[in-house]
């Protein structure tokens, strides 16, 4: 898929994504399994894998009575999940198609949410209280044109001692040819304040497509990630990479426990998530 680098202000990006993630909400709903909920034990497999990580950075090594904002939560299956792991969760989301289908799921399995739709980047002014986790993950930041403004509301939501959390796709990953016969880079690495336009009907589960194609997204380094948090008051508690992602991002990634990975012989060569735990001192 080619993706043109543009000048584009955030106001019409962010109008252009609205529409695209609205649209892709029935199709989740339709392909990401929400049965499974059904089931007051089943958690998502995301948060199945972050939990051992987010848990280790908690004073009581628990998520029970704590109040935890989940950013960019679409149709709720991850703040579900992180309800029954014992948090009071608050998600937030620019789709009110999303939020409603997420307060669906909630009702459905009998878990208390709370639901706030804004643009991440004006998260602060939109939710309230404040919260001893910021939790976000997989598929997150490429969406956002202001880096700088995301972390200072995460470290504005956090109480003193709060625990910010982020597992996304790395931003190496996002530079390689999802396309190529090998691993070749396709895609800038460091962002220069244009955005990536995609022309794109498809999503990443099911074989469903959108009416509006059009979508943005910024690459954002690993230094640029660090830098903003540092910016922001957060210390890094923890940095991981790993070698296996939650959805195909290439047809050539095969399936392994938990998600995809590129074929055995180069999964050493490049990462595919990134994982950083900070705190508000
Ligand atoms: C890839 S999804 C997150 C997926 C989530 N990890 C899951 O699997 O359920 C990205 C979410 O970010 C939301 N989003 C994108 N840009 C946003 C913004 N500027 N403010 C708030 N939400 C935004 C979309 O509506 C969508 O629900």
């Amino acid at each position: 898929m080619n993706a043109d680098n543009v000048e584009i202000d955030g106001a019409t990006a962010r109008q252009a994504n609205r529409e695209n993630w609205e649209d892709r909400v029935p199709l989740h709903e339709e392909a990401y399994g929400l049965d499974a909920y059904d089931d007051p034990a089943h958690l998502s497999d995301v948060v199945r894998h972050d939990l051992p990580v987010l848990t280790s950075f908690l004073p009581d090594g628990s998520l029970t009575g704590l109040d935890l904002c989940h950013l960019q939560c679409h149709i709720g299956t991850d703040t579900v999940s992180l309800a029954r792991a014992g948090a009071n969760v608050t998600g937030v989301d620019f789709s009110p198609a999303a939020l409603a289908a997420a307060a669906r799921l909630a009702a459905t399995a009998g878990v208390p949410a709370t639901w706030v739709e804004t643009d991440v980047l004006h998260a602060r002014a939109a939710v309230t209280g404040d919260f001893d986790i910021v939790y976000t993950s997989i598929g997150t930041i490429t969406w956002l044109d202001d880096l700088e403004r995301w972390a200072t509301q995460i470290a504005s939501l956090l109480r003193p001692g709060g625990t910010f959390f982020i597992r996304d796709g790395h931003p190496l990953l996002y530079a390689l040819d999802e396309e190529a016969e090998n691993l070749t880079l396709r895609y800038p690495y460091f962002g220069d304040g244009r955005a990536q336009r995609w022309d794109d009907a498809s999503t990443y589960v099911g074989g469903g497509t959108v009416a509006h194609a059009r979508t943005y997204e910024w690459p954002h380094p690993l230094s640029e990630i660090f830098s903003v948090l540092i910016r922001a008051g957060l210390q890094i508690l923890h940095f991981d990479e790993e070698r296996m992602l939650p959805w195909r991002f290439s047809p050539r990634m095969v399936e392994v426990p938990g998600g995809w990975a590129w074929p055995e012989a180069e999964r050493n060569l490049v990462p595919c998530t990134y994982t950083i735990v900070a705190r508000r001192p």
